[in-house]
C-alpha cells in the first residue's frame, strides 16, 4: 500500500499540543514546531478504521480489555523485539510516564535516589521529583562521535540512597541505540548495586542502524528486576489515545506496581486501548516499514545538509528515534540569543537543552517526523540565519 506522508495535516487548526502552545511557550504561532516528540503525519489506516468502528459502538462506558489485546502486545514483542512474553507480564497503564510513576511510587521509597544519564527526557526529572524521589544525574560521554555510558561516573554518583536506574533505549534525546555488550555491563552495575532497573523503550521502533535489545529478556541468571515500558504512542503516533504497557516478570513486584496503578485511580483502559493496540500490532507493520523509510530519508538530509552547510552547528546522524541532538556551542551564543537564533531567525520552535538536564545545555533537540519539504524550508532558513550572525 502508498502512503502519504509528504500531506499537511494542517494541525494548526486542531487542539495538538505541539501547535497550540507555540503562542504560550514560544511567544509566536507562526514558527514551525519541531519540539514535542509527537509526528505530523496520519497514523495508520488499520488504527483509524478500527477506531472508526468503535465510534460506532455508540456506548462508550468502562472497558475491560479482552485476550487479543494481550496477545498483540506479546506478538509485537516476538516478532519485532525478539522478547517472548506472558499476558500475565503486560500491566495497561494509560501513558509512559504514569507506568513510571506507579512503578517509583511501588518500588522505592520518599527520598531514594534514581540514577538516570543525562541528556534525559525532560518529564523523567519532573515524574521523579513528583514522586518525592531524588534525580541522580551521570552524563553520558561524548567518543569518536558518539554518546556512550560513563560506568566510572555512574560509580562515583551510585549510593546508599540509589535504588533504581531509568534507562532510556533507545534513548532520547541523543538517539543511541545501546548494543548488547553495553546492556549486558548495565545490569552488571545494576546488580552489583542492587538497583531496579526501569528501561523505557518507548522509542524501539525507531531503531535504523544496529540492533535493539530489550533488557527484559535478559534478565535470565541475573538478580535484578526489570520494569519496561513500552507504548505504541510515538511507533504509531497515537499519544494522545492513552494506551501503554508495563512488562514485569516478577509476580511480586508486578503485584506491587500494579496495586500502586489501582491506587492512583487508573484502573479502567481506555475506550480506544483495543482499537489501537490490535490494529497497530496484528495490522500496520507494513505502514511502519514506510515510515522508517520516510524518517531515515528525513534524518540522513538533515544530518548531512548541518554536516555540510550549517558550520558551526554540529549533530550524529543516530540509530534510533527520529529526533535530531544538535550542538550549538560554537555558534557562541547565550542562552537568551540561542531561543532568538532558533525563534526569530530559523523560524522554528525546537526544545532547548536545559530541559533534558544541565548536560544538555548549548544543545537543541529537533523533531525530523514531519513532511520533508518542511525540514528542506527549515535547513534554508538555518543556513541563512548562519549566515547573518
Ligand atoms: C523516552 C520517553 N518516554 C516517555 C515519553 C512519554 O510517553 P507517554 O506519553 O506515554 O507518557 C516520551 C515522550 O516524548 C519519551 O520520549
Amino acid at each position: 500500500m502508498e502512503y502519504n506522508f509528504d500531506k499537511d495535516t494542517n494541525r494548526k487548526e486542531t487542539n495538538s499540543f505541539k501547535w497550540k502552545s507555540l503562542k504560550n511557550l514560544y511567544g509566536n504561532d507562526n514558527i514551525y514546531p519541531m519540539w514535542v516528540a509527537d509526528m505530523e503525519f496520519e497514523t495508520s489506516p488499520a488504527i483509524r478504521e478500527r477506531m472508526k468502528r468503535r465510534i460506532d459502538e455508540g456506548v462508550f462506558g468502562y472497558e475491560l480489555l479482552s485476550k487479543e489485546y494481550f496477545d498483540a502486545v506479546k506478538y509485537w514483542m516476538s516478532q519485532k523485539h525478539s522478547y517472548d512474553i506472558e499476558s500475565e507480564w503486560i500491566l495497561y497503564c494509560s501513558s509512559g510516564m504514569v507506568g513510571l510513576s506507579a512503578t517509583l511510587q511501588a518500588l522505592t521509597n520518599e527520598g531514594d535516589e534514581i540514577l538516570l544519564n543525562t541528556p534525559a527526557y525532560g518529564n523523567f526529572f519532573s515524574t521523579i521529583l513528583g514522586c518525592g524521589r531524588k534525580v541522580l544525574e551521570s552524563p553520558l560521554k561524548l567518543e569518536n562521535a558518539m554518546y556512550h555510558f560513563d560506568f566510572e561516573d555512574m560509580e562515583k554518583c551510585v549510593t546508599s540512597k540509589t535504588k533504581a536506574f531509568l534507562l532510556c533505549n533507545p534513548h532520547n534525546p541523543v538517539g543511541r541505540v545501546w548494543t548488547l555488550e553495553e546492556l549486558e555491563k548495565v545490569l552488571e552495575f545494576c546488580e552489583k548495586h542492587r538497583l531496579i532497573v526501569i528501561s523505557d523503550d518507548i522509542h524501539f521502533d525507531f531503531v535504523f542502524e544496529g540492533k535493539h535489545t530489550m533488557v527484559g529478556k535478559m534478565a535470565t541468571g541475573r538478580k535484578v528486576q526489570i520494569i519496561t515500558i513500552t507504548s505504541p504512542g510515538k511507533s504509531f503516533n497515537v499519544a494522545g489515545t492513552q494506551v501503554a504497557n508495563l512488562i514485569i516478570e516478577d509476580e511480586d513486584i508486578r503485584k506491587k506496581v500494579q496495586r500502586k496503578i489501582k491506587d492512583m485511580a487508573y484502573p479502567f483502559e481506555h475506550i480506544f486501548a483495543e482499537a489501537v493496540i490490535i490494529g497497530a500490532y496484528r495490522e500496520s507493520n507494513d505502514w511502519l516499514d514506510h515510515i522508517l523509510h520516510y524518517i531515515y530519508e528525513n534524518k540522513k538530509m538533515f544530518a548531512n545538509t548541518i554536516k555540510e552547510k550549517c558550520v558551526p552547528l554540529k549533530t550524529i546522524l543516530s540509530e534510533g528515534t527520529y529526533l535530531a541532538w544538535v550542538d550549538c556551542t560554537d555558534l557562541g551564543l547565550n542562552s537568551e540569543e540561542l531561543h532568538r537564533f532558533w525563534e526569530e531567525k530559523c523560524g522554528v520552535a525546537v526544545s532547548y537543552g536545559e530541559e533534558f538536564g544541565k548536560a544538555g545545555e548549548q544543545h537543541v533537540r529537533i523533531n525530523l517526523a514531519c513532511p520533508r519539504s518542511k525540514i528542506i524550508q527549515i535547513l534554508q532558513q538555518i543556513q541563512s540565519a548562519i549566515s547573518n550572525i
